[in-house]
């Protein structure tokens, strides 16, 4: 019999279940271009309720929903303060400078910072005009490059709080945010409170194969549906997409706990390995670090390959495996002994 592929190297690899298939094909569909699709207008409005946003937009991706709220938030020439790990900086093809004239300035270490890392960052206008004014403050939660890794609540409201008093905009990349609000047990609403627009995806850990949404007040949510055009994501019957992320927030929102669990439970079966550093999982991404004499990432994980369990490298001794919908409790802890197995063979 062949061998299942496990395939752990992200959280949008997922294929629409039946369910949600059967929620496609019967959804209510009309243009939307003209606002006319009922689908896409109710999964904008559930949104928007669940993040206690007045309004909300539906956009092809995560990338397209953070570059609109950048774009959205600034002017050409000004500074976007962000932590040295984020998306917007590091995997969105330079969108920020390319398509919003914008410099990414990062503040802190590891994804997270302090208020007072922020007033070191942070440079006031001066009389002279010559330093970009510091317009808006980036934060994601989860973060991705760092493992999945949760804004302690307490922190973020002080850092929130603090470039409110510096009066800069602020903006989440929630691309996660449904993981951190389930790992926390708080209210979507709560996580996304500080901010002035959150962007939030239904094609990560919910499942849906497409689709993001930005949300925030109602002039600036109009303002992105005028760059979402410019920016080539308007679309016509959504509707489709739509009925997806409203099939995946009302099935697959809650069990995102389950996600969680499973990387934990990876993480301790690699728990004891020498040479191996497991950082442990705040959500559904779990990354490990191999020394010496264990071979590098790439290798590791083309040994997995060959045994049907699909990782990512990420870095040269670092390797990322994100747990989802697709991959059941008994696919992780077969996953969790072949990976097991790989590393104690390579450290003989
Ligand atoms: C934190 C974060 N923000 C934004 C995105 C972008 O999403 P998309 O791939 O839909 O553009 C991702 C994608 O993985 C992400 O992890």
């Amino acid at each position: 019999m062949m061998q299942a592929v496990i395939d752990l190297r992200s959280d949008t690899v997922t294929r629409p279940t039946a369910g949600m298939r059967a929620a496609i094909a019967s959804a209510e569909v009309g243009d939307d271009m003209f606002g006319e699709d009922p689908t896409v207008r109710r999964l904008q409005d559930v949104v928007a309720t669940r993040l206690g946003k007045a309004a909300a937009l539906f956009v092809p991706s995560g990338t397209m929903a953070n570059q609109l709220a950048l774009r959205c938030h600034t002017q050409p020439g000004d500074d976007v303060l962000c932590s040295d790990g984020a998306h917007i900086k590091w995997y969105e093809a330079g969108a920020a400078a390319a398509l919003a004239g914008l410099q990414l300035v990062t503040v802190g270490q590891g994804g997270f910072f302090t208020a007072s890392e922020l007033y070191e960052t942070y440079q006031p206008e001066r009389t002279d005009q010559a330093s970009p004014p510091n317009r808006l403050l980036c934060f994601e939660n989860t973060h991705n490059r760092g493992g999945g890794s949760i804004w302690p609540m307490q922190q973020l409201q002080e850092v929130a709080a603090a470039g409110r008093l510096l009066g800069m905009k602020l903006h989440l990349d929630g691309a996660r945010l449904w993981n951190a609000a389930v790992a926390l047990g708080l209210p979507d609403a709560e996580l996304a409170a500080p901010f002035d627009t959150v962007s939030v995806c239904l094609s990560k850990g919910l499942g849906a194969p497409v689709g993001s949404l930005l949300c925030g007040p109602v002039d600036v949510i109009h303002r992105a549906r005028r760059y979402r055009r410019m920016y080539g994501g308007a679309m016509r019957q959504a509707g489709i997409l739509a009925a997806a992320g409203l099939y995946a927030l009302s099935h697959h929102y809650l069990r995102l706990a389950e996600d969680h669990h499973h990387a934990r439970r990876i993480a301790e079966v690699l728990s004891d390995l020498r040479h191996v550093a497991v950082i442990q999982p705040q959500s559904n991404i779990l990354l490990f670090d191999l020394s010496p004499p264990l071979p590098d990432a790439a290798e590791v994980t083309a040994r997995l390959k060959a045994l049907d369990v699909l990782v990512a490298p990420f870095g040269p001794r670092r390797v990322r495996l994100v747990t989802h919908l697709d991959v059941d409790r008994a696919a992780c802890e077969e996953a969790a002994q072949r990976i097991r197995q790989v590393l104690c063979d390579a450290a003989l």
